[in-house]
């Protein structure tokens, strides 16, 4: 059964907007800059290392904390200095903070209790059933918070804070005190609640894999400041800059230093002396003979072959390397290989090319290659 709790406006407002926000502590910068927006329905993360600013910036939306400088907006309303108990948003912290001494159902219905005017009895019981059937505790109404496992606690959070219909769920590290099977499970539940709800939600965490899988959008964040954002496809293909290639999946990089930019593809010659034709990942002109680069392969996209002529002709490096190292990954294996000038690297064959073929072994000769399209080329920056 769908439940339609909050509509996503139809119209193109943002629900979450910031425009030039900073907010500092004393000498401290927590957020520097920051201008993004959230659509309505949207599921966008934060991600960062710690310290970068996460919490401070869901903060602000929420209201417990106010900028420095600039404006946040929240369905196109100026919201600075507006306090949190007005704003249409709420927050799940990563220690729940449920009320121990109130049962499932008193800590579900706070909020509703605290409105005024505070809603008929009637009401607040047929929400409640609702609520714990989107969350799917039924059954659970008079058990104690410390009855509970740590999935089901997490779930008592989400109701409490679905229970009042916010136009912005703010998720804070909500999954970090799960352990890792839990955790998986709780992040496909809590992606379909937000399919099932349409509303919106922020969600922080410096988990990259969590952030992929989950959201339509994400924001990698670095020292208080947004580093890039956009769609998990986009950010794994067109990372801005080396941080965020490295930040997202797994990847080698190989220093160097541009040749020469032509039409639609840059030279880039290495350190190790390899000179390899490679594609920009931002705007061409960006890029200057002379200036240092990284170039990002990543481990999917090396070809390995016992024999030299089963590798495409239109490859940009061809090389052989030694197996170091083997781990079988299920439906891949992923081989640590070290070659005399780029040394080692990191590839990701898939199964069936090992059907017709046995997996290559630690310390065999293996020739390894790949395409242009394959090696991107970043800036620091
Ligand atoms: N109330 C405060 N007073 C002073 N400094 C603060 C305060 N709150 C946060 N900071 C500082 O601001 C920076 C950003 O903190 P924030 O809590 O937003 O990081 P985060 O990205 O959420 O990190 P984590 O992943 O560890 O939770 C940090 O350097 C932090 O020490
Ligand atoms: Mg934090």
């Amino acid at each position: 059964m769908k439940h339609k709790l909050a509509t996503p406006s139809a119209s193109d407002t943002p629900v979450v907007s910031f425009s030039g926000v900073w907010k500092r502590y004393g000498v401290i910068v927590a957020a520097r800059d920051l201008n993004f927006s959230v659509q309505p329905g949207e599921f966008l993360s934060l991600l960062g290392p710690s310290g970068c600013g996460k919490t401070t910036s869901l903060r602000m939306m929420a209201g417990f904390d106010q900028p420095s400088e600039g404006e946040v907006y929240l369905e196109g309303e100026r919201v600075n200095g507006v306090p949190a108990y007005r704003r249409p948003v709420n927050m799940v912290f990563q220690h729940y903070a449920l009320f121990p001494h109130l049962d499932i159902s008193d800590n579900i219905a706070y909020g509703l209790r605290q409105r005024s005017p505070r809603p008929s009895g009637e009401y607040i019981e047929k929400r409640i059933a609702e609520i714990l059937q989107l969350v799917r505790l039924e059954g659970f109404e008079q058990r104690r918070i410390w009855e509970l496992s740590g999935g089901q606690q997490q779930r008592v959070a989400l109701a409490r804070a679905l229970i009042n219909q916010p136009k912005v769920l703010l998720l804070d590290e909500p999954l970090a005190a799960l352990d890792r099977k839990l955790r998986r499970e709780m992040q496909i539940e809590l992606q379909n609640l937000q399919r099932n709800v349409g509303i919106t939600f922020v969600l922080v965490t410096h988990d990259q894999e969590e952030a992929l899988s989950m959201s339509d959008r994400v924001c990698i964040m670095r020292d208080g400041e947004i580093v890039q954002i956009g769609s998990p496809l986009d950010l794994y293909d067109r990372p801005k800059n080396k941080y965020v290639a490295d930040f997202v999946g797994k990847s080698n990089f190989f220093e160097g230093h541009v040749k020469q930019v032509n039409a639609s593809y840059i030279d880039v010659q290495l350190d190790c002396g390899v000179t390899i034709s490679t594609v920009p990942s931002v705007e061409m002109d960006q890029h200057h003979a002379g200036s240092r680069v990284s170039v990002s392969v990543r481990p999917e996209q090396l070809i390995l072959a016992r024999d030299e002529k089963q590798l495409p002709e239109d490859c940009v490096i061809k090389l052989k390397a030694r197996v170091l190292n083997r781990i079988f990954l299920g439906e891949h294996t992923e081989y640590l290989l070290r070659d005399e000038s780029l040394g080692e690297f990191l590839a990701l064959s898939p199964r069936q090319n090992e059907v017709s073929e046995s997996p290559f072994e630690t310390s065999e000769i293996v020739h390894v290659a790949w395409g242009r399209e394959a090696s991107l080329v970043l800036g620091d920056d």
